[in-house]
């Protein structure tokens, strides 16, 4: 009988049926309200959304293309900040007539003025919102109101900030860079700032280094030479023939402070360049942040950063560069159910000058070769890790890996062909997430059950999901996860939410909670404090997950949120609610 009796604290939500068609679905008895769509103007200048003439001033002052990352912070009671990446743009989606487009092809031929679009619809907003009569809605003329781009300054600080490899005829301090890009995941820290993770940088870089050049090793690493973007052939510094430092200049965790729309956001080199997905962290039991990193590529690496100085809760400001000095490592995990953290010290576990490591600007530049030269675990495409502050447990997100050879597998990557990925629960010994030392196991292997998923028996077939991306943990301690890769083909099921217990006999059993219309993956989850709003982020909607059926601007997959006849689909912000009111799930 106890099988049956839910956990303290256990999901009691009608669960959702999964499925695919084009619209969202959430379980019965919530409210699924869209919040804020690419176009939506952000200013009360902001041009309406036309998406027939768009221009890069327009779309500088309205929300940006394919929201990920939403983080909430609160400003008082019903109000707040959302802070939201962009991260990347489907151009066969965005602009009218462009026919048919194989995104994996190569970069499409745009004309300035679209590359220019493209370049403003990258980034980040910050926008207020608040909630009356239960609906939130963004303030228009909010003080706080920001979009950044691909071409907002900021600064790179810590350990790598002003080296030669990170200086460019544009800016020979190696210290000023202009935008951030592909901004995947991230985090938002206790004294009210937004971590941001650049990832698939290598997409935005056209040609090849000059012959010989000596970041060939460094950019054969980061996949340099894939660029799926043309900007390089109007700005140089998107060209690595022309300026070969530039990627250096990016792949960091970006902290933006939401609260000041004047401040200049800063990438702190002290976190590592890799394909960041995210950047969620708690404050450890001695006062020391820490922050969970995946690298998001097959056989890349988990990583944590612990800072040297303490969180000071009474003083933001005495926060301000806490993340520019601390400790980076790298994870092993071992057979035995064990594992470490390996840190990435210049001068110690051989990354040393021998190795071309000569200082540790060297070892945070090039960090997957680091942690490579280490011994870290290559892993399933690592993507969000959480910890739940309630439990000190760790979990992190393995999307899959289907070019793991069945000789390559290795405990915390059973499986050969990866499909559907797994989840990795971490226990930092005696619940400090500063040791050396942790235990894990994997908490559910993913997929449908003829795949080998482990989800426990009281999980029901509309409970099985593949490809964990993101996750978060609401106020109660409990885990939710989105996905990206279900699709008719892979799963017969979009992607969503759902939700998964962690603890007592219910664990490993998911419930289905939200799902996102064809095309799109769900991103974001993100609770605000009283767990009585979930914002999830669905990005794009209507993408093709079929060469053989193209998805373009004039027949889109789905034409979701809006369904007029000419709109394209619109990446969305919706904000969750349980109708009439009370804690989600
Ligand atoms: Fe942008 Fe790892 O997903
Ligand atoms: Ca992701
Ligand atoms: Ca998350
Ligand atoms: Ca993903």
């Amino acid at each position: 009988a106890q099988a049956d009796t839910p956990a303290a604290g256990a999901f009691d939500f009608p669960e959702l049926a999964a499925g695919v068609d084009a619209t969202h679905h959430v379980a019965e008895g919530y409210a699924a309200e869209i919040l804020l769509r690419w176009g939506d103007p952000l200013f009360p200048d902001s041009p309406p959304f036309d998406p027939q003439n768009q221009s890069a001033a327009a779309q500088a002052r309205q929300f940006g293309y394919n929201n990920d990352f939403v983080g909430f912070i609160p400003l008082g009671e019903g109000r707040g900040l959302l802070v939201v990446n962009h991260e990347y743009t489907n151009v066969e989606l965005m602009f009218p007539g462009l026919g048919a487009i194989n995104r994996r092809s190569g970069p499409v031929a745009l004309s300035p003025a679209q590359v220019a679009v493209e370049m403003a619809a990258h980034g980040g907003s910050v926008v207020e919102i608040v909630r009356e009569g239960g609906r939130w809605r963004p303030i228009l003329g909010s003080p706080y109101t920001r979009r950044i781009t691909a071409e907002t300054p900021m600064t790179l600080t810590g350990p790598a900030a002003g080296h030669p490899r990170l200086q460019t005829a544009e800016d020979p301090s190696g210290r000023q860079v202009r935008g951030m890009i592909n901004n995947c995941s991230g985090g938002v820290t206790p004294w009210g700032t937004w971590l941001s993770g650049e990832e698939n940088i290598h997409y935005y870089f056209l040609g090849q280094l000059p012959e010989g050049h000596a970041e060939a090793r460094n950019a054969a690493l980061y996949g340099m030479g894939t660029p799926l973007y043309g900007w390089g052939r109007e700005h140089p510094r998107f060209d690595l023939a022309r300026t070969p430092h530039e990627p250096n200049r990016f792949g960091w965790v970006v902290e933006i402070d939401p609260h000041d729309p004047l401040s200049v956001p800063k990438k702190r080199t002290a976190l590592g360049r890799m394909k960041h997905e995210g950047a969620a962290g708690l404050v450890n039991r001695d006062g020391r942040y820490v922050v969970y990193l995946g690298d998001d590529e097959r056989f890349e690496h988990v990583y944590r950063f612990v800072s040297e100085g303490r969180v000071d809760p009474a003083d933001r400001a005495a926060n301000r560069d806490l993340l520019d000095t601390g400790t980076l490592s790298v994870a092993r995990f071992d057979a035995d159910g064990t594992g470490c953290w390996l840190p990435l010290v210049h001068g110690e576990g051989g990354l040393d000058a021998a190795a071309g490591f000569a200082s540790q600007a060297d070892v945070l530049i090039e960090t997957r070769r680091a942690a490579r030269r280490v011994g870290a675990t290559r892993m399933d495409r690592p993507e969000d890790i959480e910890a739940n502050p309630a439990t000190n447990r760790v979990y992190v997100m393995l999307t899959g890996n289907p070019g793991r050879k069945p000789e390559e597998t290795d405990p915390a990557n059973p499986r050969a062909r990866n499909l559907f990925g797994h989840i990795i629960e971490i226990a930092p010994e005696g619940g400090d997430h500063a040791q050396a030392r942790f235990r894990w196991e994997v908490l559910v292997r993913c997929g449908l059950p003829e795949s080998g998923a482990t989800f426990s028996a009281a999980t029901t077939p509309d409970g099985y999901f593949g490809m964990p991306d993101n996750c978060a943990v609401d106020a109660r301690g409990r885990l939710w996860i989105s996905t990206d890769g279900n699709s008719r083909r892979s799963t017969g099921r979009a992607d969503g939410l759902w939700a998964i217990e962690t603890e007592g006999p219910r664990r490993g059993t998911s419930r289905h909670f939200f799902r996102v219309p064809v095309g799109a993956e769900l991103c974001g989850p993100c609770f605000t404090p009283d767990d009585e709003t979930l914002f999830v982020a669905v990005q794009h909607p209507g993408e093709s997950d079929d060469p053989a059926a193209p998805s373009t601007y004039e027949t889109p997959a789905t034409r979701w949120p809006d369904f007029a006849e000419g709109r394209p689909p619109r990446p969305a912000v919706v904000a969750l609610t349980r109708k009439g009111g009370g804690r989600i799930g």
